[in-house]
C-alpha cells in the first residue's frame, strides 16, 4: 500500500517508504519476466552442448545455474583451452580462467572438471558466503565488488595473468564495463573476454535499455565498428581503438557476447594465381 503523508511521519521519510515500495515491486516484475522466459527456454533448448554439455549436465556437486543454450556456445568458445593455453610462440601452459560470480560454487566445480587440475582457475562475488563454497583445490574464491579495479588487478596479479574472463556477476550495466575496461587491457593474447547474460543489457533495472550507451551489447557493438576503423573515420574512442587494435573477432549468442583478443597489423592484402577472366575469354574466342 503507497504510505501517505502524515502529520506522524517527515515528508522525507513517507518518500523513503514510497520508494522502497517501488524499489520492491520492480524487483519482483524483474524476477518474473525471468522465470518467464527461463520456463519458455528450457523447454525448447536442445540440451546437447559437446564435451561441456556433459561436464555440466553430469555435475552432481554445488548448484550451479546455466541457460540451456550456453552449454553448446561454451564447448564452441572454450573447448580449445581444455588441453591448457597455447601461447603467441606456441608453448603449452596452464589456462589461468577468472568467473565473475560464483553464488553456490557449482560453475567453478564444473570449470575445474573441464578444464581439469592444472588450470589455474578463480572466482569473485562480492558474497562472504561465496569464500566457504568450493576448496582452493577447486578455485580460489575473492570477495569484492566487480566494480573494485584495484581488487581486479590484485586478483590477476594472483593469479599470474588471466586467459579468459567469465563475467556472470552483478549484470548491471556499469558494472560490466567497470569490469571489462579493467580486465580487458590485462587479457592475455589469444585470450576470450566473455560477459553472459546479457538479456540484461535490455532490461532498465539494470541500466539496460535498447541502443542505450553504456550496456554491454553497445559496449560490444561499438568495438566492433573499431575492427572496422582501418576503413572508415570514426571517432577515437577506447573502444574503437581497442577495436581496430586488439579485438579479433567479437560473438554475439543470444545473451553473451565473447571477445576475442589479439594485437592486429592494418590488415594487408594477398593475391594467389595468375589466369583471369579476360584470359579465359579470349581462349573461349568472346569477342567485347
Ligand atoms: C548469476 S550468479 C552467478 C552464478 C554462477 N556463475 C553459476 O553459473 O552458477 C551472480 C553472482 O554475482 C554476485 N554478484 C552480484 N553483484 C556483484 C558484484 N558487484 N561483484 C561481484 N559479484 C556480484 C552475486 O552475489 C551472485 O552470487
Amino acid at each position: 500500500m503507497r504510505v501517505s503523508e502524515s502529520r506522524a511521519l517527515p515528508v522525507r521519510a513517507v518518500r523513503w517508504l514510497n520508494f522502497q515500495r517501488r524499489l520492491k515491486i520492480r524487483q519482483a516484475r524483474r524476477w518474473i519476466a525471468f522465470e518467464d522466459i527461463a520456463r519458455f527456454e528450457a523447454d525448447r533448448a536442445p540440451r546437447a552442448g559437446g564435451r561441456f554439455g556433459e561436464v555440466f549436465l553430469a555435475h552432481e556437486g554445488q548448484v550451479a545455474h546455466k541457460w540451456d543454450h550456453y552449454l553448446p556456445v561454451y564447448e564452441q568458445l572454450l573447448g580449445r583451452y581444455a588441453e591448457g593455453f597455447v601461447d603467441e610462440n606456441g608453448g603449452r601452459r596452464p589456462l589461468r580462467f577468472l568467473e565473475i560470480g560464483v553464488s553456490e560454487g557449482g560453475s567453478l566445480e564444473v570449470w575445474r572438471k573441464y578444464f581439469g587440475p592444472e588450470a589455474v582457475i578463480h572466482g569473485l562475488d562480492i558474497d562472504p558466503k561465496c569464500a566457504f563454497v568450493v576448496p582452493d583445490s577447486v578455485a580460489r574464491v575473492h570477495i569484492g565488488s566487480q566494480d573494485d579495479g584495484e581488487l581486479l588487478r590484485r586478483v590477476v596479479r594472483e593469479m599470474g595473468g588471466v586467459d579468459v574472463v567469465l563475467d556472470d556477476g552483478s549484470h548491471v550495466a556499469s558494472h560490466q564495463r567497470a569490469t571489462f575496461d579493467v580486465l580487458w587491457p590485462l587479457l592475455a593474447e589469444g585470450g576470450v573476454y566473455i560477459c553472459e547474460d546479457l538479456h540484461t543489457a535490455y532490461w532498465p533495472g539494470y541500466e539496460g535499455g535498447l541502443h542505450r550507451p553504456g550496456q554491454f551489447i553497445s559496449v560490444a557493438k561499438a568495438l566492433v565498428d573499431g575492427m572496422h576503423r582501418w576503413y572508415a573515420r570514426m571517432p577515437d574512442t577506447q573502444l574503437h581503438r581497442s577495436g581496430q587494435h586488439e579485438v579479433r573477432a567479437v560473438h554475439f549468442y543470444d545473451s553473451v557476447v565473447a571477445i576475442e583478443k589479439v594485437r592486429r597489423k592494418p590488415p594487408t592484402w594477398t593475391k594467389s594465381g595468375t589466369g583471369t577472366k579476360e584470359d579465359r575469354a579470349k581462349e573461349a574466342g568472346h569477342v567485347g
